[in-house]
């Protein structure tokens, strides 16, 4: 934190008449416009963090808190993040809205990114549930504590195509597919937002970071993105694109440049494309002090030029560098860049501001706030959550829930008891005491003297020393539960690793563990895919627990046992190897595509192509089967609707859910397409036995390409059609997209 003791030094008194007015009837925004000065209309478009009071060293309490206090008085700031519970967003609030000149509410910011003080999976994690209501609810859980709190706008949700397991940040995200991750934008964009944003249980959501930001080269962070049109729009921009159909208050810009051009400063993203082709009507925010990295980027030559590059570009919102503030009313001054410019993004900011009924109300409800925070049925949703998003990736001779009435259990592994790591990368205002750790959930769930707990070694570092007693514990049990895996440290922004085997000493515990002959369910607890090759080889059962927040222990249980029945698929690829990387599935075919034993064709001369677990897998406790597949319109026009319909039989003697996957091929297109592109899904529950038949429809969303012209057409010729229970295998059929009929219609059309 930066303490700037000198530069807000204007106080100002009181609301005046014309503030007051704007309370009683409609909000003016040009009329509250007119009245500001170049410093107070910069002000609106600078976001400055503010932090927790306790946070803040005692030798600079008085004079930051002082500072900021100041700044919202004098109107010399429009937004705040980082501030936390009703009683102190009010604080803060009532200077800018009761001791200001004009009275304009702040809009207070934060990283509200899997829950607010309820702290649910990971989004990784919870995007492999395919439940897009719970997905949905769950934003809407977290939207009800923050605004309660007076946050009214979150900077999530993170919408970037994670297709490298290196990058941290894979964690805060959808996962590898880009039409999945459109669906999962716009469900946690609408559960964020509510209702409404004017009601007072909304927050303005964020879809971040636009754009490309995943696809830093090499996985690390920050770096450098180099991509065609065709993968920036068919594949990174297209949940942006379904966020602002859901109707996305804001976006952030990334950190990264795209084909030389920093996100920040680019106007083909941020005008174009953002504005002209998709109409937003928000405001976009850059990302922390990512208009000043346009210097070190090598795009601006200093902070006056980063500001109005960002600015003219479309970046209306300064978060944290204080660049527009700092550079712009000289710029203004020296008719580098026009008032006129900087109008247009504070009118933006005003708006929403409008939108969010701050104007009325801008302040948290401590009554509400002592309600929903952490409530119970906050607490029962992360629960479910948690069970729901729990891949079962491997399970040997149905080892697979274990009964908890017999039999001993060890419980061992550095991931089995720590709380903090039971969050989760970014956990808001989640405590690590609010934590249930997998040890706590297995205890509660059965009868404690079953369990048994030595944690082996620890996640990181070379110290063996617990490797007896652990082992001693698994000779002695009937079964281990192992977890192993990631802390919350090594995972999100700024945590890319090169090396994803399990880290320290803990793959030489898992291999001292499973040579006891005890059975073994590897329990890993990550923020991303890792590789593990040997946990598959050796463990005679694997789980994907991941970070799963305060329910992270309780959620593990209810699966463990089998109270509920695990239904989650992965939505990235997990690597056998750091060298395939990467290894996503929607992979194009070359002109030499593999065939065994041949030389000159595309492979790999040491490994398979293959990932170890595919995008779109996730097993049961109970079978499913696929079968009749229907192709009901074999040949469709290029504005037809084919329809695709295939049944799935509960084959295994439980109920459980499957999520049924179709995928298609655009066999030959004007720009290569990949060999299997998801296209739908649907998350079916049956009982032991039963079956169901379900129907897809493939319409212009689901069928059109970027065809290089501009343009998103449906092309003639034959489509591949795939329904499955991954991204591999499954039933084939195809059909025909036609240019006319005979009719002259379009085939498919009335
Ligand atoms: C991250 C953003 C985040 C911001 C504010 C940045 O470092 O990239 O995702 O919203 O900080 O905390």
């Amino acid at each position: 934190m930066r303490a700037h003791a000198t530069f807000f030094s204007v106080s100002v008194g009181a609301l005046t008449a014309f503030a007051t007015a704007q309370r009683s009837g409609e909000v003016d925004v040009d009329a509250i416009l007119a009245r500001l000065t170049l410093e107070q209309k910069l002000g609106q478009i600078t976001l400055i963090p503010i932090g927790e009071p306790q946070n803040i060293p005692d030798k600079d309490r008085n004079s930051i808190v002082g500072n900021w206090q100041e700044a919202a008085r004098t109107g010399r700031v429009g937004a705040m993040y980082g501030a936390n519970t009703a009683a102190y967003t009010n604080e803060i609030q009532r200077a800018a809205f009761e001791e200001s000149e004009h009275g304009i509410p702040l809009i207070i910011g934060n990283d509200i990114i899997h829950g607010y003080r309820t702290i649910f999976p990971i989004p990784l994690a919870s995007s492999g549930s395919f439940d897009l209501e719970l997905m949905q609810s769950l934003t809407r859980a977290a939207a009800v504590e923050s605004r309660a709190a007076g946050t009214h706008w979150t900077f999530a949700p993170m919408v970037d195509i994670a297709r490298d397991p290196r990058w941290g940040r894979a964690s805060e995200g959808a996962g590898e597919d880009p039409w999945f991750g459109a669906k999962v934008a716009a469900a946690r964009v609408k559960g964020f937002q509510g209702e409404g944003l004017d009601r007072p249980d909304a927050v303005a959501a964020t879809a971040k970071h636009f754009a490309a930001y995943g696809a830093a080269v090499g996985g690390r962070d920050y770096d450098t993105t180099d991509m065609s049109e065709q993968t920036l729009r068919e594949i990174h921009l297209r949940p942006f694109k379904a966020a602002v159909e859901a109707g996305t208050a804001t976006l952030m810009t990334s950190f990264n440049d795209i084909n030389g051009v920093p996100a920040s400063g680019n106007s083909f993203l941020l005008q174009n494309i953002l504005r002209e082709e998709w109409n937003f009507d928000g405001f976009v925010t850059s990302d922390y002090t990512s208009i000043n990295e346009m210097i070190p980027h090598g795009f601006a030559r200093d902070l006056q030029h980063a500001g109005i590059l960002a600015l003219e570009a479309g970046c209306d919102v300064d978060l944290t560098g204080r660049v527009y503030q700092s550079q712009l009313t000289e710029a203004v001054e020296k008719g580098l860049i026009s008032e006129a410019t900087i109008d247009k993004s504070v009118r933006r900011v005003l708006e929403m501001k409008k939108r969010l009924g701050l104007f009325e109300n801008p302040y948290g409800d401590e009554d509400t706030e002592a309600k929903v925070t952490l409530s119970d049925e906050h607490r029962a949703l992360a629960r479910k959550a948690a069970a729901e998003s729990v891949v079962l990736l491997k399970n040997t001779d149905d080892l697979l829930p274990l009964d908890g009435t017999r039999g001993t259990i060890a419980v061992i592994g550095p991931l089995a008891d720590s709380k903090r790591d039971s969050l989760g990368t970014w956990a808001g205002m989640g405590r690590a005491e609010d934590a249930v750790t997998a040890l706590e959930g297995l205890q509660n769930a059965v009868d404690g003297a079953r369990i048994v707990y030595a944690e082996g070694c620890k996640p990181d570092g070379d110290d063996r020393s617990g490797f007896q007693a652990a082992i001693a514990l698994a000779r002695s049990a009937d079964v281990v539960l192992l977890f192993v895996g990631e802390t919350e440290i090594m995972t999100g922004e700024a945590n890319s690793r090169a090396d994803l085997t399990l880290p320290g000493v803990q793959r030489e515990l898992f291999e001292a563990i499973a040579e006891t002959g005890t059975p073994v369910v590897a329990m890993l607890s990550t923020g991303r895919p890792i590789v593990v090759p040997e946990v598959e080889e050796k463990a005679d059962a694997v789980m994907s627990v991941w970070h799963l927040g305060v329910e992270h222990g309780n959620g593990i249980a209810d699966v463990v046992f089998g109270d509920v029945n695990p239904g989650a698929k992965l939505t990235m690829s997990w690597p056998r190897a750091i060298g395939q990387i990467p290894v996503y599935y929607a992979r194009k075919n070359t002109g030499r595509p593999y065939r065994p034993n041949t030389r000159f064709v595309n492979r790999y001369r040491d490994m398979t192509m293959e990932p170890l677990y595919p995008f779109g897998y996730g097993l049961s406790y109970t079978t499913f089967e696929l079968s009749g597949l229907d192709v009901a319109s074999p040949e469709i026009g290029t504005r037809g609707v084919a329809t695709v319909k295939a049944t799935v039989t509960n084959t295994g003697d439980r109920a459980g859910s499957e999520v049924v996957q179709l995928y298609i091929h655009d066999r030959v297109a004007t720009l290569v397409q990949p060999l299997r592109k998801l296209r739908g899904f649907e998350k079916v529950t049956l009982e032991a036995g039963e079956s169901k038949e379900v129907t897809f429809e493939l319409g212009t969303e689901e069928l059109a390409i970027w065809n290089g012209e501009m343009d998103w057409v449906v092309e003639p010729g034959t489509f591949g059609v795939y329904v499955s229970t991954s991204s591999k295998g499954g039933l084939e059929g195809e059909f025909e997209v036609v240019e006319r009929g005979t009719n002259g219609k379009m085939w498919g059309e009335n």
